[in-house]
Formats: C-alpha cells, sequence, structure tokens
C-alpha cells in the first residue's frame, strides 16, 4: 500500500472547509493524512479545529515580519518541514509571494467562492448579486502568483434567487463548497490529477473545461 498524501492546510477563519476535509477523512472517504494546519490568525477557529482533532498547528503573525515576502518564505519554509505533499487553502485571507509559491506550483490548491474566472478577490457573493447573475458557486483552482487567476481543477454551480441577500447566498453556496473541496483532494490523493503547464490534466488527458460538482455522481467532466 502506498503511503497516504499528506496534506497541510492554511485557513485564517472558522475553518467549515477544513471541517469538511476532516469530516471526509474520518467516514474513510478521503485517504490522506493531515500533517498541519497552519494560520495568520492566532485565534481562527481552524486552529481550535485542528488542535481538537489532534494535527499539529502553526500560528504565524505576520506583523513580525518586515514584509510580505519574509513571511511566505517563512510560512512555506515551515510548511515544507512538514512533509506535506499537497498545500490546501481553505479560506486564507492573504495575497501570496509569487516567487515564495513557485516551489509550490502544482502543489497548492484553494477553494474561492465564485465562478471563476468571475469575481476574483472579495465580496463575491455581493458582485454577482449586484451584477443580475442567474448563477453562482465556488471553485477550486491550482495557486499560481495571479490571485484566485490560476487554472480550475473544478466548480460546483447553484442557481441564484434575486430575492436573496448576499449572507443567504453565501449560507447556501458553503455546503457547496464542503463537498466540492474533498472531492478535488481526493482526485489528487487518488494520484488521478495533475497541473502541466496552465493545464489540468485529469487521468492523463488535459480537461477542456473545470470538472462540475453534481449532488446525484460527484464530479464529472464537463458535458
Ligand atoms: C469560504 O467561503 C471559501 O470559499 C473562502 O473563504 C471561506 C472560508 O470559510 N475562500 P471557512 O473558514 O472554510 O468556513
Amino acid at each position: 500500500m502506498t503511503a497516504p498524501l499528506r496534506v497541510a492546510v492554511l485557513a485564517s477563519g472558522r475553518g467549515s472547509n477544513l471541517a469538511a476535509l476532516i469530516d471526509a477523512r474520518s467516514r474513510g472517504a478521503l485517504p490522506v493524512e493531515f500533517v498541519l494546519v497552519g494560520s495568520d490568525k492566532a485565534d481562527a477557529g481552524a486552529l481550535r479545529l485542528a488542535e481538537a482533532t489532534g494535527i499539529p498547528t502553526l500560528a504565524l503573525d505576520p506583523r513580525g515580519y518586515p514584509d510580505r515576502r519574509a513571511f511566505d518564505l517563512d510560512l512555506f519554509a515551515r510548511i515544507a518541514a512538514s512533509g506535506a505533499d499537497l498545500l490546501v487553502l481553505a479560506g486564507f485571507m492573504r495575497i501570496l509571494d509569487g516567487e515564495a509559491l513557485a516551489p509550490w506550483a502544482g502543489r497548492m490548491i484553494n477553494i474561492h467562492p465564485s465562478l471563476l474566472p468571475k469575481y476574483r478577490g472579495l465580496h463575491t457573493h455581493r458582485r454577482a448579486l449586484q451584477a443580475g447573475d442567474a448563477e453562482h458557486g465556488a471553485s477550486v483552482h491550482y495557486v499560481t502568483a495571479e490571485l484566485d487567476g490560476g487554472p480550475v481543477i473544478a466548480q460546483a454551480r447553484l442557481a441564484v434567487d434575486p430575492a436573496e441577500d448576499e449572507h443567504l447566498l453565501a449560507q447556501r453556496l458553503l455546503p457547496l463548497e464542503h463537498r466540492l473541496l474533498p472531492a478535488v483532494v481526493g482526485l489528487i490523493a487518488d494520484g488521478r490529477l495533475r497541473l502541466e503547464g496552465h493545464g489540468v490534466i485529469l487521468d492523463g488527458s488535459r480537461l477542456p473545461a473545470p470538472l462540475l460538482w453534481d449532488e446525484a455522481a460527484g464530479l464529472r467532466r464537463p458535458a
């Protein structure tokens, strides 16, 4: 038997996506080992959750560093020391230095609450509502130096109710994020997914478009 994929997670907030990953693993649905949960916020719920689960944690305060690059280099060095094969950003609310993240190319993914390439950055739910979009969603993508701009692996979509506000829309999207992210990590853990240049390769062939999350069938190729 091969060793399970070693996963580190970075999160700045409550950590519900981390919880979904941990839950998938405890159900036996995600063959990974969590080697580290790190945060730029010492009071992040994600750190408490990791502690309660027995996962090693790391809280690093950016204010202790002269600049972004110094912080990111130290952060990524510590993550590398954890032995992680894959780094998952799950609500890590920082822009990353391109040079610092370069060694993680193809080994770092992020979940972003929009149908990328729409709405990179913040306030995605509000912006989708303001634009009158009929559909909104979440994307899991490989991380590159471009903010929320790396190749998209998979998306979950939901219909927007024009009468709802951004909080309700965010709340309705979250459970889909919680299924989408473990499913993508599962593909990586199974050795089925990789990044080649700007292309996402699944089972040896390049995806022409992101995979779609289907509530009945799980991740499926676009039609
Ligand atoms: C999620 O909406 C995720 O898409 C975004 O940040 C939020 C993190 O939520 N990147 P949580 O901390 O996982 O609950």
